[in-house]
């Protein structure tokens, strides 16, 4: 990212989104509803290619992952077990003058910038006075703190009595811990293996804020890791990452107060920061990823959670941090959750969960050594970040999303529009193309104009038909990020745009 970019702010790629018709405010016609929004049709396709780069190298590209898609309300007794119901809280104080409500632990941390993650709320109070923080609304007196359960509640059934009182999920996770012991037996899989799931999850958020960043609706890519415990350290795709670096800032460093620094994987193995060598394979994966979706390796960062931020089921969670205009903030959660939630569905449900592992030739609890959970809508945000470029010399924007990410992959442009036959060759191009990619054709404006138009809503390729193409059955393919143009013959168009996103040039 250049400096220029990367003094755009999340207001400015709010109004970029909504202009060119990435993501609208949900329901706008009547004021909007705060934490809720509408992928529109750029937008949408951009999402569905993250999401199916996310499952092709999560669940195809892999031998021991397979997917499943669960429902989004479950039995209630689920969020008993999985400490939910009792745990997933937030602190929140309201002010005693406008009534407005805040995140207690937000407002502390944007007047200290101190991480106060997991502090209880008689320790946020005392911070709240001992500051001096006031309602940054109205500078009224703020009220004692007190948590709030972040799920939605709704009812099942005609009854809105308690007995049909059911949440929204807050995570996909859990269904995949009511299916392990179903998807292992059909998927004929063994310990290690993996569940996949892309889907909605809900969290009744006290302030959603920074647009896409914390909504109150959005939608979690996560894996569940299974290992038998014995295997902690025996994980065989660990020589594939462990001279991989990135920059990291474990528990130790935070509480120094040093930066982030570059460590390989190896190194934080050996150092026994990360506990594992499956979880130190998993939050590298996770890492090469995020760089295979274009986010540049200078812009990530994986923290570990510090002792008192870790969620209930947590044995070790690292986070991988996306460089915001905001400030570092987590895109991704990569959580050891140790065999916490089979363990309580085991109790909670009276069933056997146990599996039988053969390397042991033992019925054994799967136990999740990496959960790595991927926020899609801040994914989204994280790679328009990056693809953003205000191109002076242009004069327009030009968004430079890696092609395969890019909602239309190629533009067809006649010269002119006033030429029978030059717009019936352009016809014929598109037609063949669009059984292939999403391809659109555009006849209006200055050929300039055109262009300018794709180059801002990250269109790679731009296909011009002129005069010439007539004589030789040829056209101009004009790339994006270059701006150089090539001759090719028609019929070799579609190979070479196929070739170009998969070989990531445009
Ligand atoms: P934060 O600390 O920012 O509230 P979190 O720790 O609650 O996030 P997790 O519970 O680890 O987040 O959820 C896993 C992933 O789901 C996050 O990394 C994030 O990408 C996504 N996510 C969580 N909450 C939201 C939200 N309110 N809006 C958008 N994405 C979210
Ligand atoms: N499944 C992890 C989370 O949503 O927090």
């Amino acid at each position: 990212m250049k400096e220029m970019e990367k003094k755009l702010t999340i207001n400015e790629i709010a109004t970029f989104c909504k202009k060119k018709g990435f993501i609208f405010p949900s329901s706008e016609i009547y004021g909007g509803l705060s934490g809720f929004f509408d992928y529109g049709p750029l937008g949408v396709e951009l999402k569905n290619n993250l999401k199916q780069l996310w499952w092709k190298a999560h669940v195809h590209e892999r031998e021991d992952i397979v997917g499943m898609d669960g429902s989004i309300i479950l039995n209630p007794r689920v969020w008993v077990a999985s400490g939910h119901a009792e745990h997933f809280e937030d602190v929140l104080v309201e002010c005693k003058k406008c009534h407005q409500r805040f995140r207690a632990d937000q407002l502390i941390e944007e007047k200290t910038g101190e991480n106060v993650d997991g502090k209880s709320p008689e320790e946020l109070h005392e911070l709240i006075v001992a500051k001096g923080i006031k309602c940054p609304n109205c500078g009224g007196e703020l009220s004692e703190p007190k948590s709030f359960n972040l799920m939605f509640k709704t009812y099942v059934g005609p009854k809105q009595t308690k007995e049909n009182v059911a949440y929204l999920r807050p995570e996909t996770a859990q269904s995949i811990f009511t299916e392990v012991k179903n998807i292992m037996e059909v998927s004929r899989k063994k310990l290690p293996f993996g569940i996949a799931q892309i889907g909605k999850s809900f969290r009744n958020e006290i302030s959603p804020r920074n647009f896409l960043f914390r909504s109150r609706e959005f939608e979690q890519a996560e894996i569940e890791y299974f290992i038998n415990e014995k295997d902690l350290n025996n994980c065989p795709y660990f020589n594939e990452v462990e001279n991989y670096k990135m920059l990291a800032l474990t528990e130790d460093m935070q509480k120094r107060g040093n930066k982030e620094k570059e460590m390989s994987v190896k190194e934080l193995v050996n150092k026994g920061v990360i506990k594992s060598k499956w979880q130190a394979y998993w939050i590298s994966f996770e890492h090469k990823f995020l760089v295979r979706v274009g986010l540049k390796p200078e812009h990530l960062r994986i923290r570990q959670h510090l002792s008192i931020e870790r969620a209930h089921y947590s044995l070790d969670t690292w986070d991988i941090e996306y460089k915001f205009p905001f400030g570092w903030k987590e895109i991704e959660g990569v959580s050891n959750r140790t065999t916490f939630d089979i363990k309580n569905h085991m109790k909670e449900s009276k069933k056997d969960l146990r599996v039988f592992d053969e390397k042991y030739k033992e019925k054994t609890i799967p136990y999740v050594v990496s959960e790595p959970s991927l926020g899609i809508d801040r994914l989204f945000l994280a790679v328009l970040f990056e693809a953003y470029e205000n191109n002076e010399k242009r004069g327009n924007i030009v968004l430079k999303l890696k092609p395969f990410l890019s909602p239309i992959k190629a533009a067809v442009l006649p010269l002119v529009s006033n030429k029978e036959e030059l717009m019936k060759k352009a016809r014929e191009v598109y037609n063949s193309l669009k059984k292939d990619f999403n391809v659109v054709f555009d006849k209006s404006g200055s050929i300039g104009r055109r262009y300018a138009r794709e180059d801002e809503i990250g269109t790679p390729f731009c296909i011009t038909i002129d005069f010439d193409s007539l004589k030789n059955n040829d056209a101009t393919i004009r790339f994006r990020d270059s701006t150089e143009q090539e001759r090719v013959a028609i019929k070799e168009i579609r190979d070479k745009i196929t070739s170009l996103i998969r070989n990531d040039k445009c």
